[in-house]
């Protein structure tokens, strides 16, 4: 386990909460602002027949002193509520190990008929080692992809997820996360950070996968008027100011990076809205 100091709540932010009323105009300020992001992603031909499958994919939930187990549980819900056919969390679960822990006894509630799947994010990792952090997705139904791979069988079709562990906390596997899954007929390839893009694209001459899904920057959480302040806490080493938040298309590969559901440092979030995304798969037009 390498030593890492996440950005735990800051002394002003927990003297921000300390005013009257504050965690409660807090709670309310999240829960109008988070919201639900509707992607389109195109299937590659051999999964076409997946066309309308919906995943949902939430990260960076960072549970704790900013966001509480009640706004936690009307997540759980809210997801639920979405009916997707799975569902794909990003790692950073709490503000750090044993909050992550705890967060995770809670995510138990989440349901989905094909089933829940999640990474290691750099604040799980600070203080706990891959094992603990492994054990508790699976005692809490949530299957876990650190440094691994899972294949699902829908519609007769073979559709991979994996993972590799977080690249600042963790010790990232790129073998491992991709050769157990190279039989599916295409990949959704699922790091915590963005900076696990460059070498996962370098895996093979052509990507292994046809979707990354990321978090971790929170989308600069603090860009006042539009512009992030360059602490370098929430930007990708790989990507910079170029890619802080979205959806876009690197290398023939769509890629998503949100902006997360929590808050690091400070219960504050300035031209950054936490989101969650309700991804649909459709068939490309080529393919139609
Ligand atoms: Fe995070």
């Amino acid at each position: 386990m390498r030593e890492y100091h996440p950005h735990r709540p800051s002394l002003p932010g927990r003297l921000l909460l300390l005013l009257p009323f504050a965690k409660k105009y807090h709670a309310r300020h999240h829960r109008k602002t988070l919201s639900v992001i509707h992607n389109t992603v195109p299937l590659p031909s051999a999964l076409c027949e997946l066309d309308g499958l919906k995943a949902v994919y939430c990260s960076d939930i960072h549970y704790g002193l900013f966001l509480d187990l009640q706004r936690l549980h009307e997540l759980v819900e809210q997801i639920n509520s979405l009916k997707p056919d799975l569902i794909i969390l990003g790692g950073d679960y709490g503000e750090d190990g044993p909050t992550s822990l705890t967060a995770l006894t809670h995510l138990k509630a989440l349901t989905a008929p094909l089933g829940v799947y999640g990474c290691a994010g750099n604040h799980d990792r600070a203080d706990i080692s891959e094992e603990e952090l492994y054990r508790a997705l699976s005692d809490n139904g949530i299957k876990p992809l650190i440094n691994s791979s899972t294949v699902l069988h829908i519609r007769d079709k073979k559709l991979g997820l994996c993972a590799v562990d977080d690249v600042i906390c963790g010790t990232p596997d790129y073998a491992a996360a991709f050769s157990s899954c190279l039989e599916a007929d295409g990949i959704i390839f699922l790091p915590h950070s963005p900076d696990a893009l460059p070498d996962a694209f370098r895996y093979s001459e052509k990507p292994p996968f046809f979707l990354a899904l990321c978090g971790h920057t929170h989308g600069g959480q603090i860009n006042p008027f539009g512009l992030h302040i360059r602490t370098g806490s929430h930007l990708s080493r790989s990507f910079g100011l170029r890619h802080l938040a979205g959806q876009f298309n690197e290398n023939g590969t769509e890629c998503i990076i949100s902006r997360g559901v929590g808050y690091t440092g400070l219960p504050l979030r300035l031209h950054a809205k936490p989101e969650l995304h309700l991804i649909t798969f459709q068939q490309s037009e080529a393919n139609r």
